[in-house]
């Protein structure tokens, strides 16, 4: 066998399985139509390849439940905090570790703490929820990615990283006194699964410190982040996965981890601080809310099962595969005619929807039409990245402000599918791709407010529509 296949080859087999459901055409249809066209209302049992989410789907290693049968249920001082903060130390380096159940509890807890109203948070790009709790504090979200993002078919290696030049000019500017954080997002998920290069955060994390503004890392999806950097930027080459992690956040002043992704496990996450007041009123507000300050809202068995997922999901060899399946994939969707975000990530691949469905218009939501149309034809759940989520609504629902690309996420959970799983779901895509005009736009019939994506009902568009409305 040579070396490189040897490389590229998961470092596990599989121990316990889980049945998926197949299900025909007319029960496909069904389901969708009941769920009012929306994915996120699908039963998972309805679902073959559910490719909504990387968080909290990956598969936990032998190792991982062995630890979880150790779990220590002590309210206060658990062995299996010890055993997990430990982790998170010599991983992140930071003194101040404070366990939460998953990225968006920290996120509530560090912003609330550490913003006021009024002021303005910088970042690569914001996650939703990221976005969300800045709002909540009656801060200001803004996403300054760097200018290659916009290109999405570049090789560019880091199309993660942050507009340095838009920070100076933000701090230098008028609005320099309200910047109260610039937070960095690794991986880039609201774009293209895109890493930060190291040079770029070395560069953030000084700027930042000339301007006495906090750096803070979200960090995801750290470990993927690490091995990207490892492969694509010059002077890494030699460094683990581990080294480059822990690099990363010996740049910041603080984390907030959601452990869902790279914790490897269902649950967990946590915020790592150097700023000893700071982490005093975080830990006022996490026992308040979440739990006390040993636990977080976690259970002892969870605790191990991140501690240990934090050691495999640096390993080489798990991420090399991991990336080198993700690569192959976009291989073989690209040759279906099918383009995707380049250079491909790792924790997902965005399928570029409306270039595909060049015949709907936005309005239309081709990135939704091509997640249903991937249902229809082969029971897989993605993800929305387009005008139906991003794009500007009046009150009729009607689009104002279409989103800048009408994407579609394939998000992969870890060690979950294997190559036959992800290569059937470019088979579909290719059966798309064949007739792509077939594909029908949709239209809303009901949506909330707030969060629209997650309760909106459509129904398909029984024709595309004249050529002048589009
Ligand atoms: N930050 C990033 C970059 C994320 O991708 C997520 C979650 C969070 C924070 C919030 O963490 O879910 O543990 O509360 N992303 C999931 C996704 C939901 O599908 O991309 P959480």
């Amino acid at each position: 066998m040579s070396t490189d296949l040897q490389k590229t080859l998961p470092p596990y087999r599989i121990k316990v399985v889980e049945s998926i459901p197949l299900l025909s055409r007319e029960e496909r249809q069904r389901a969708l139509a009941e769920a009012g066209y929306n994915p996120f209302n699908l039963r998972a049992d309805q679902i073959t390849i559910d490719l909504l989410s990387d968080s909290g789907t990956g598969a936990t290693s032998a190792a991982q439940e062995a630890g979880a049968a150790l779990g220590d249920e002590s309210y206060a001082g658990a062995r299996s905090w010890f055993r997990f903060h430990d982790e998170v130390r010599d991983l992140t380096g930071y003194p101040h570790i404070l366990p939460v159940h998953q990225g968006r509890a920290g996120e509530r807890i560090l912003l609330s703490s550490l913003l006021e109203p009024g002021q303005i948070c910088l970042s690569n790009t914001h996650f939703d929820t990221t976005h969300a709790n800045v709002a909540l504090v009656g801060a200001e979200p803004r996403d300054l990615p760097c200018p290659e993002a916009a290109d999405l078919d570049s090789a560019y290696p880091f199309k993660g990283n942050l507009d340095l030049d838009a920070v100076q000019r933000t701090l230098a500017g008028p609005d320099g006194g309200r910047v109260g954080l610039v937070l960095m997002t690794i991986t880039n998920n609201g774009l293209g699964a895109q890493p930060v290069s190291m040079a770029n955060l070395e560069a953030a994390s000084a700027l930042c410190r000339r301007h006495g503004v906090p750096f803070f890392l979200d960090g995801a999806r750290f470990a993927e982040n690490a091995w990207l950097v490892g492969q694509r930027e010059p002077g890494y080459g030699d460094w683990t996965p581990r080294q480059i992690a822990a690099r990363a956040f010996q740049l910041a002043d603080g984390c907030v981890v959601s452990l869902k992704k790279d914790g490897l496990s269902a649950i967990g996450g946590f915020i790592g601080l150097r700023d000893e007041e700071l982490h005093a009123v975080c830990e006022a507000n996490l026992i308040a809310t979440e739990g006390f300050s040993t636990y977080g809202g976690l259970a002892g068995h969870d605790l191990e099962r991140l501690a240990q997922g934090l050691r495999e999901v640096v390993e080489p060899r798990y991420l090399q595969a991991r990336a080198a399946a993700t690569a192959r994939m976009a291989r073989s969707i690209n040759k279906a005619g099918v383009d995707t975000v380049q250079p491909p990530g790792i924790h997902a691949l965005y399928l570029n929807a409306g270039r595909l469905l060049s015949h709907l218009p936005p309005h239309q939501f081709p990135g939704h039409a091509l997640g249903c149309q991937l249902y229809l034809d082969g029971a897989i759940r993605c993800a929305e990245l387009g005008s139906l989520y991003l794009g500007g609504m009046d009150d009729q629902h009607r689009l104002v402000a279409p989103a800048p690309f009408e994407l579609v996420r394939l998000a992969i959970p870890r060690r979950v599918y294997t190559d036959t799983h992800l290569g059937y779901v470019a088979e579909v895509l290719a059966g798309i791709a064949k007739h792509p005009e077939r594909v029908r736009g949709y239209r809303i019939v009901s949506a909330p407010r707030l969060l629209r994506h997650f309760k909106v009902r459509l129904e398909p568009v029984p024709d595309p529509g004249p050529a002048s409305e589009r």
